[in-house]
């Protein structure tokens, strides 16, 4: 949802600039731009397209400097055209700004302006600001105040960074955007998100809401809306290089489903007894969740789903759940008390919607808790408690280590929720208990011992890829499941849409005789998760779709009876069926991952589409 960096130092700008921009693509890839105080004036290079094509494109003599702004974007107000491309200047070219975010004002204070004589180039609502700018320089007023005040008049959200001519210090504000700045020996670096400079430092500094921000050769002040100095904590981010490269991989997309064994291993590390199966996390004291009698989960899109796989995991160990879709949360919130548990699952931890849903449960009585990838998010500091999943950091714009990762920590979280309020709760329904293939806690966490090598062994056998490419003509592609095999089928059919721009839908397997089946025909291959509770029903619902014509890929262990009706075999181990959909889940990736790379499509930053959507 935009990206944005700057760059102050002793060296050439340009080159942190464009790196930054790159490893910050996959917030929006409609138009790139950068800004360089050159000596003799603000030089500005930006275009619609890639940051690709912002490289191709630009003169890089002219752009020679120490200090410089830049932004890739995904576009909210004005097409993505060369002119509403950030950065945007003022009439004069003397004040440079980029910007994430919404301005909601924008309207009203470019019409003051006009009517100032101010000139607009742009449709964009970031243009008001370096207007605004230039508006309280003319007044006399020095850069660090013009800013300020520029600041002030906002309404929205925002992550801003402006620069004037002749000035040696960059200037940047946040509100409700995420910004962070990087210590280095060479300087200060400035972006929406670390993967922007972590190739020149880890030394970081996670500016929250109000902060502002001067860069600069005195040093970094911060100071708060009122100009007061605020303290900030400085951070060191473990996340490696290495880790935000492509390395041998085509598409970070399938670098990150190759690395689950990895995040699922770091993700379950030092958190559970297999022989106890008490369930431990770090940032959460023992005792946090003995009053909780409801849990409410919101999230987003891929989250969502990871938060659906929650709610029955939470329910099948006798917790009241339910997950929501955060952007509905507003809309009708179901009634919260001290004794619930709110629970943001958000891998960015900066999703506008997830954030909204967690500042308006913040302000009831109840708990909240963020489970996030990221530890100095927004959503990460705005809640009560926080759970990080330890994926490291995730590129491609489709989410899939995370999702794992989020699946497997809600499933830890039911259990320590259900250890922490047992007494106190009427037991799990009796049919959840019987339905599980194997029910004791034993036999789940060897099973969650074994699940990166299991995950590792999937990833070498799996035939997705020939799969995908013996259904790639058909019509439309519907992925069905039953308890959790459905979050599961929901985010098979996410993944598959997402980048393959294909008609995909995921049901749940019993609705399909309810309306969907009148879809289904020989081109409609069915995608069936079997995650091994109810597993017989789920095969009637297959069968059903056999009968019309539909081809079955069955997602099921060897010798599954579900291979006498199927057409094609996405093989799991035979494991806990808490821990099966996670299984299922990685072989529905790779399909998408194998059916968009045979349609030659932008896997790695799909249209119309940006990670990190931080707008309502
Ligand atoms: C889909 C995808 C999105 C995100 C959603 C929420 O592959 O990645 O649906 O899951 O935008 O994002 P987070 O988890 O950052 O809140």
């Amino acid at each position: 949802m935009c990206g944005i960096v700057g760059h102050v130092g002793t060296g050439d700008a340009l080159e942190p600039l464009l790196t930054g921009l790159q490893n910050l693509e996959y917030r929006g890839y409609d138009s790139a731009g950068i800004a360089i105080q050159n000596g003799s004036g603000i030089d500005v290079a930006k275009r619609s397209g890639t940051v690709d094509d912002l490289l191709a494109a630009i003169d890089r003599s002219r752009l020679e400097g120490h200090l410089g702004i830049g932004h890739t974007r995904w576009s909210t107000h004005g097409p993505p055209t060369d002119e509403n491309a950030h950065p945007h200047t003022d009439t004069t070219a003397d004040v440079a700004v980029v910007h994430n975010g919404i301005i909601e004002n924008y309207a009203s204070l470019k019409t003051d302006l006009e009517a100032a004589g101010h000139e607009f180039s742009s449709d964009t609502d970031t243009e008001v600001v370096p207007h605004l700018i230039q508006h309280y320089l003319d007044r006399g007023d020095d850069m660090a105040t013009a800013f300020r005040r520029s600041i002030d008049e906002l309404a929205g959200s925002y992550a801003v960074a402006a620069m004037r001519d002749g000035e040696h210090s960059l200037y940047a504000a946040r509100n409700g955007s995420p910004l962070v700045v990087g210590i280095a020996k060479d300087g200060y670096y400035l972006a929406s998100d670390v993967p922007a400079f972590l190739e020149y430092t880890d030394d970081v500094i996670y500016l929250e809401d109000g902060d502002v921000v001067e860069l600069g050769p005195d040093g970094c002040s911060i100071t708060d809306a009122t100009g007061e100095a605020v303290r900030r904590r400085r951070e060191r981010v473990e996340w490696d290089p290495e880790e935000t490269g492509k390395g041998e991989f085509d598409h970070y997309m399938l670098k990150e489903i190759t690395e689950q064994p990895t995040s699922i291993a770091q993700a379950t590390e030092g958190r559970y007894d297999s022989r106890t199966g008490a369930v431990s996390f770090e940032t959460v004291p023992d005792g946090t969740f003995s009053d909780v009698d409801r849990v409410v989960l919101v999230a987003c899109g891929t989250s969502y789903h990871a938060a659906r796989y929650g709610e029955i995991s939470l329910r099948r160990a006798g917790i009241d759940a339910v997950a929501l879709l955060a952007n509905e949360y507003g809309v009708a919130a179901p009634p919260v008390d001290e004794r619930t548990l709110v629970v943001a699952v958000t891998q960015s931890g900066e999703t506008a919607d997830t954030l909204d849903a967690l500042r308006r449960a913040g302000e009831s009585d109840a708990t909240t808790l963020a489970v996030t990838n990221v530890i100095g998010s927004s959503a990460a500091r705005d809640a009560d408690h926080r759970l990080f999943i330890r994926a490291g950091p995730e590129i491609g714009v489709a989410a899939t280590k995370t999702f794992s990762s989020q699946a497997i920590l809600l499933t830890m979280l039911a259990r320590r929720i259900a250890d922490e309020t047992a007494g106190t709760r009427s037991p799990p329904a009796k049919a959840d208990v019987a339905e599980a293939r194997s029910s004791s806690v034993a036999d789940r966490w060897s099973d969650l011992d074994r699940l990166p090598s299991l995950v590792a062994d999937l990833l070498e056998t799996s035939s997705a890829e020939s799969i995908a490419r013996r259904y790639r003509d058909d019509r439309a592609y519907f992925f069905i499941g039953r308890g959790l095999g459905y979050p599961v089928a929901l985010e098979g059919a996410l993944k598959f849409k997402e980048i393959t721009y294909e008609h995909a839908e995921g049901f749940a397997a019993g609705e399909l005789k309810h309306g969907p089946l009148a879809l289904v025909t020989p081109e409609t291959p069915v995608v069936t998760v079997f995650t091994g509770t109810e597993d017989a029903q789920t095969l009637k619902n297959a069968e059903e779709a056999a009968t019309r014509g539909a081809p079955i890929v069955a997602v099921c262990p060897d010798g599954h009876p579900a291979l006498d009706v199927a057409d094609a075999h996405l093989r799991i181990p035979d494991v806990d069926p808490t821990l099966s959909g996670i299984l299922a889940t990685v072989q529905l990736q790779l399909l998408s991952y194998h059916a968009a790379s045979l349609l030659e499509r932008a896997i790695d930053k799909p249209r119309n589409l940006a990670k990190s959507v931080t707008v309502e």
